[in-house]
């Protein structure tokens, strides 16, 4: 598919339900017993799998006509034993969560997934897992197809976060969740607090403290009950964060972005394109379902090059692809370091933009921790591809975003990974007056 130079982009658009907490809404009412009702549900095959999953071990899930979403859950500690595999796609969120999920439970479960997820490594949460008793068999290098038997009752952890993830503090919580005791995780840098939010929200016993230097403390009091929940879930930032780069970009554009979650450990792009001069109204900022939201107004602006602080990664850790591509029209150099955790997303981040941004002419410079980008100062990008997207939907809708500021326009190889986050994607640019 080819995305050529827009217009000015305009008009008023939403976005598809977060990501994130759609997993983690599923997960949690297929936990409560009674009924849990979820609108904005995001649709993606990411979150079909985790529904998939937690029907696979008996949760009662259905979707009505309006769009809503019924979840009777089985109890905290009643998942089944699954018949047949799990399939997790290209979902690393469905499979390290579920993981956690099912580590508490007297259950046997084997992961699968596509080629890209087979390739990233889950040592991260095998690894606190067995020590609180779970075991697994791994294919080579401690990666996916897997089969884990959990542990009932599991041990309480008490656990330093290694790496940045919330992936991997979600999948601890989720084991303590029908563990005895009190589980204790120390986050030295903060990431996205979803879980945290939801779990209370479900009436969990959690508390989370903050030390003088920022390192979160979150204790959980296991063999919780969960109470059923009625959730709203807002738009996904990391999908917003498409449409509103291309509205920076393309001269002229105006473009409302509306119900967007601005939760502050998601919200590190809106920062970072305002530093780098771009025009971002946060209008009728309001709280849905537990979460910040606003609606985003969005102005063509002539940008400049930026060095972001590593700290900042988990804050717009998904959004980095997209923020290469407003880093190759700014006027100078940005240099990105920090960000070895691209290397493992659903393809080599790092690896997969700098030869992408090369082929459509930007001058890029791979660091094994970042990149340096050299702007065009606003001048349109020559274009070309295709450009090889690895199964990563992400590097596939920043380059779209590209095409729509490029001479010859950009081809991408394949966009169907669009749909595991972002369905739609292709039709709303193009309400937006963008040419696909
Ligand atoms: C996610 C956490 C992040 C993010 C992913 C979703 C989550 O992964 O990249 O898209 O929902 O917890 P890491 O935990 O690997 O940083």
């Amino acid at each position: 598919m080819t995305f050529t130079a827009a217009p000015a982009l305009s008009g008023d658009v939403t976005v598809p339900g977060d990501k994130s907490i759609s997993h983690r809404s599923l997960m949690l009412s297929a936990l409560a017993v009674g009924e849990s009702r979820v609108e904005g549900l995001l649709e993606g095959e990411d979150v079909l799998a985790t529904a998939a999953a937690m029907r696979a071990m008996g949760a009662d899930i259905s979707r009505d006509d309006d769009g809503v979403w019924h979840i009777h859950g089985v109890g905290v500690g009643g998942l089944l034993q699954p018949e047949t595999a799990l399939e997790m796609g290209n979902s690393g969120t469905s499979t390290r969560l579920l993981m956690g999920l099912l580590a508490s439970h007297d259950l046997t479960a084997t992961f699968t997934g596509d080629a890209s997820l087979s390739k990233r490594p889950m040592a991260r949460v095998t690894e606190p897992l067995a020590r609180m008793g779970a075991t697994f068999t791994t294919s080579p290098g401690e990666r996916l197809p897997l089969t884990m038997r959990g542990a009932c009752p599991a041990v309480p952890l008490d656990y330093r976060l290694p790496v940045a993830s919330a992936q991997v503090k979600s999948a601890i919580l989720l084991a303590g969740l029908n563990t005895p005791g009190i589980t204790r995780i120390v986050e030295p840098i903060p990431t996205r607090d979803h879980s945290e939010r939801m779990l209370k929200g479900f009436g969990a016993d959690l508390k989370v403290e903050v030390e003088a230097d920022g390192t979160r403390i979150i204790t959980l009091v296991g063999e919780a009950e969960l109470t059923p929940q009625q959730i709203v879930v807002p738009g996904d930032p990391s999908s917003a964060a498409f449409p509103m780069v291309a509205a920076l970009l393309v001269p002229g554009s105006r473009v409302t972005i509306a119900n967007v979650g601005l939760n502050d450990t998601r919200a590190g792009l809106i920062d970072l394109l305002r530093e780098m001069g771009g025009d971002i109204v946060i209008d009728n900022p309001r709280e849905v379902g537990g979460e910040p939201v606003g609606d985003l107004i969005v102005t063509a602006s002539a940008l400049k090059g930026v060095e972001p602080d590593p700290a900042r990664a988990p804050s717009m850790i998904d959004e980095y692809p997209v923020a290469f591509i407003a880093a190759a029209l700014a006027q100078g150099r940005s240099v990105f370091r920090g960000l070895e955790e691209l290397r493992v997303k659903e393809s080599d981040r790092i690896a997969t933009m700098a030869a992408g941004l090369r082929a459509i002419g930007v001058t890029v410079e791979e660091l094994e921790d970042g990149i340096i980008i050299e702007g065009s100062g606003g001048v349109a990008l020559a274009g070309g591809g295709p450009i090889a997207t690895r199964l990563d939907h992400r590097i596939a809708m920043s380059f779209a975003v590209a095409g729509l500021v490029s001479r010859d326009g950009v081809t991408i190889d394949d966009m169907r990974p669009v749909e595991t986050s972002f369905p739609g994607f292709v039709p709303l640019l193009q309400t937006l007056g963008a040419m696909a």
